[in-house]
């Protein structure tokens, strides 16, 4: 149902979760304000490598982060045993009410999953590396599940295969676990999980600033502005 002279259509307007979310992957705030500013971030990763390069404490950096986006903001816990990973996990939970505490799929971060949606923490299940631990994932009530593309692709494996099969097992038991694609290299990671369906994908900067990058779309700009000068 289109109203006489607007653009958009009911119809054409996305619904809540209806389309693909980026994320940044990152821990600078300078960069996450640069990211969001381009309007197209729906949220920041971090990981523990990005936390080490930064001199702040994840209680400092991590309120800065949250304002800076209005979507969710995944930290991970340096806990390994289940315990520890959900005393952690509850904590770092209480830094914001927009974080997601990330918990590898080994079998204790499973358990803290679990545990932590029973208290009412979201969670992101991370280091995602086989469709059955996506699986676990999503029965243990992750609020999103991430498999490692690029990192299954450096053995050797088919990151996006992985990514296929996790969307179609989640789907097929209709899990509300969001498939967030991470280990995102290059912009075809991000087309292609785009094309499979997924949810979520994040990636670092330079990824996200590549996705605007086209050599002929820059040829042609030139080719106008020269249009432009001689008219
Ligand atoms: C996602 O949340 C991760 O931080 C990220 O994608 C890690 O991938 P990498 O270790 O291959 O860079």
């Amino acid at each position: 149902m289109t109203t006489p002279g607007s653009v958009l259509s009911v119809e054409k307007v996305p619904k809540l979760g209806g389309f693909v979310k980026l994320f940044i992957d990152s821990a600078d705030p300078k960069q996450v304000r640069d990211a969001v500013a381009t309007g197209v971030v729906d949220g920041v990763t971090t990981n523990p490598k990005l936390l080490a390069r930064s001199d702040r404490a994840p209680a400092d950096l991590v309120p800065e982060l949250c304002a800076l986006v209005r979507g969710p903001v995944s930290v991970p816990v340096r806990a390994r045993a289940s315990d520890s990973i959900v005393e952690e996990g509850l904590a770092l939970a209480r830094l914001h009410e927009r974080v997601v505490v990330k918990v590898p799929v080994h079998a204790d971060g499973l358990r803290a999953i679990a545990r932590l949606r029973g208290e009412g923490v979201r969670t992101h299940a991370t280091l995602c590396c086989s469709p059955n631990q996506a699986l676990l994932a999503a029965k243990c009530g992750a609020y999103f599940v991430s498999p490692f593309v690029g990192r299954s692709e450096d053995l050797g494996g088919s990151g996006l295969e992985l990514v296929a099969q996790i969307i179609e097992i989640l789907d097929n038991y209709e899990f509300e676990t969001q498939v967030m694609v991470a280990s995102v290299r290059n912009p075809v990671h991000v087309q292609e999980s785009a094309l499979l369906g997924a949810d979520a994908c994040t990636m670092p900067w330079s990824v996200l600033q590549a996705l605007a990058h086209h050599p002929l779309t820059d040829r042609l700009d030139e080719e106008q502005r020269r249009a432009w000068s001689q008219g």
